[in-house]
């Protein structure tokens, strides 16, 4: 296999200037995400305390295998929304090992409003099933929820991808096979109730640990009746009375070993603890060139060209990489390597997207999908070209063929958006709605419709006659002004919008990676993919 060679130079002027945007860029993401995780109010913290609580990822911690690395999922989620009042959406997930098995871990924080369930925090506990679904990962709910966020009931409670649907995907993963097991630690109300009482099994700690479909207060207004949490719900009556829990624990750490046991119990090789696909493997190898690099290679400026074969000889094991059809194509480039010791097919934008682009990506796809190798899709996409020459050569029907690919190829994809990712090339390169297993992009990355300037354009272009209306025989220059004032507010909305951390807030993703810490994550995650059997291959009709 070739190994790619470099043309970077450290010591140009160049690669300095983008080096100190791009580490500053990766230092406001650490700053962040250290936020959303740890900065809370000292009395939310002592009442956890107070309580013999742990914090949602000491409790992660305690859960998983000594030493062994946990992938988070989107900790940034509902980031700069709600007046800051939701870090990480209240929820905290990934996947991590636990008695040798990687599971999906969904854990509430009861710091952010008790736990409580915002419309990120829905999606993220959506997002997580969905991860788990996919790739046969044993589940483990850690509860600690006063249930919806009561004051966005709206967003919360009524529609199919609310909160009800955490009950329907435990159901249906539990009939798949794929183990759900709770462990109440906290409170666990109303509609919460359901986790515990549907899991295939369930731990509840004593003291602080309560199910109940309503709490005391409610019962109080609803019967007259008048009780304790405890007695309501607690771990004594639910393990002994009702039969709602199964496991007492005396304590969090017990209740956490109590897990362990429990997937220590899953038998290998079973539906219940899933076997991992065979990949041809190879033994893990560092690239040849540093991490670090990719700092001064991802251009400050993105409308600057650069070969994308300088970010994938960063990231693939011995920078080595089997290019297919190389002097085809050229705006794209695809090929076999490895990451971490796992095979993957690369399909990686080097320009805007052509016909032969598309029709070399539609090819290496299928390729992939015959061979079983997984694809990573390594997208940096303006857009499809676009005049009357390239829709006349039917550019539109070769973009149609890369889409129909990658939405049927049955291996299965991860999307790093480590760039632009404008319009249709969003699409044929594995955007969010084409399922990739996961998406993760770099904080240098931007994702909207069009750009800011093309749509700022485009408006003015449908707009402007509306506008010279309101003006009477305008001059070049009141005419200039005009445009400038049409455009400004749309150039502002397209410059918030399209910041990664908006798309990351809203779960348009699955977390903001370090590009230096990019590689270890891209492994994790495409062994996990390996969990889950290939489902039948098939595609539609590719239109010719
Ligand atoms: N909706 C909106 N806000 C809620 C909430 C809910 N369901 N439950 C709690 N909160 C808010 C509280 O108002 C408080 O806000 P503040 O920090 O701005 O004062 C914050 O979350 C923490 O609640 P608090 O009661 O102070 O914390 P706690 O740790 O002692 O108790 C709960 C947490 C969740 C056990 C308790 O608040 C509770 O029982 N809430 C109601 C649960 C419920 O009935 N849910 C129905 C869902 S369908």
């Amino acid at each position: 296999m070739a190994e790619l060679g470099s043309r970077i130079n450290p010591n140009s002027a160049d690669f300095k200037a983008n080096y100190a945007v791009n580490k500053s860029l990766a230092q406001q993401l650490h700053d962040r995400q250290l936020h959303a995780a740890a900065d809370r109010p000292a009395r939310v913290i002592d009442l956890q305390r107070q309580r013999g609580k742990l914090l949602a990822r000491e409790r992660i911690e305690a859960l998983l295998d000594a030493g062994s690395p946990f992938l988070e999922l989107s900790p940034l989620a509902a980031w700069d929304m709600y007046d800051g009042e939701a870090p990480g959406a209240g929820i905290v997930t990934g996947i991590g090992r636990v008695a040798g098995v990687d599971c999906m871990i969904i854990a509430n924080d009861p710091t952010v409003k008790g736990g409580t369930y915002f419309p990120e925090t829905v999606k993220k506990h959506l997002r997580a099933q969905a991860i788990a679904e996919e790739n046969r990962l044993t589940t483990i709910y850690l509860v600690d929820s006063g249930g919806a966020f009561l004051h966005l009931q709206a967003d919360v409670f009524p529609d199919r991808e609310h909160f009800g649907r955490i009950f329907f995907n435990i159901a249906r993963m539990s009939a798949a096979g794929i183990t759900q097991i709770a462990a109440v630690l906290g409170s666990c109300t109303a509609g919460g109730a359901y986790i515990p009482a549907m899991a295939d099994e369930t731990v509840i700690v004593k003291g602080n640990g309560t199910i109940f479909l309503a709490g005391p207060p409610l019962v109080k207004a609803a019967t007259g009746e008048e009780v304790t949490s405890e007695e309501l719900g607690g771990g004594d009556v639910h393990t002994r009375l009702s039969g709602v829990a199964d496991h007492f624990a005396e304590s969090e750490p017990e209740a956490l070993e109590k897990v362990r046991e429990i997937v220590s119990h899953l038998q290998p090789g079973l539906a219940l603890r899933p076997p991992t696909i065979a990949f041809a493997r190879q033994a893990p190898e560092e690239p040849l060139y540093p991490a670090d690099e990719l700092y001064g290679i991802i251009p400050a400026d993105a409308r600057q060209t650069y070969d994308v074969r300088e970010i994938i000889a960063r990231l693939v094991d011995g920078s080595r990489l089997n290019e297919f059809k190389t002097r085809f194509g050229p705006t794209i480039v695809c090929g076999f390597a490895y990451i971490m010791g796992i095979p993957v097919g690369i399909v990686a934008n080097n320009g805007l997207l052509f016909s032969e682009s598309a029709l070399k990506a539609t090819h290496f796809i299928q390729l992939c999908g015959q061979r079983g190798t997984p694809l990573l899709f390594l997208q940096n996409i303006a857009g499809f070209m676009v005049g009357k020459q390239y829709e006349n050569e039917g550019i539109a029907k070769h973009g149609a063929k890369m889409v129909m690919a990658v939405s049927n190829v049955n291996v299965p994809r991860i999307t790093l958006l480590h760039g632009v990712s404008h319009g249709a090339g969003n699409y044929g390169m594995s955007g969010r709605a084409y399922d990739p297993r996961f998406l993760f992009s770099w904080p240098n990355s931007r994702i909207s419709v069009m750009s800011g300037d093309s749509a700022a354009d485009t408006l003015w272009m449908v707009g402007k006659k509306q506008v010279f209306h309101q003006l009477d025989d305008p001059t070049e220059s009141e005419i200039r002004l005009a445009e400038e004032k049409f455009k400004r507010p749309i150039l502002e909305q397209y410059d918030r919008e399209s910041d990664p951390y908006f798309a990351t807030a809203r779960l348009w993703d699955d977390g903001i990676l370090d590009p230096a810490a990019t590689r270890t994550a891209l492994g994790l995650a495409f062994a996990t993919t390996g969990h889950a059997p290939l489902p039948p291959a098939g595609y539609g009709t590719f239109r010719m």
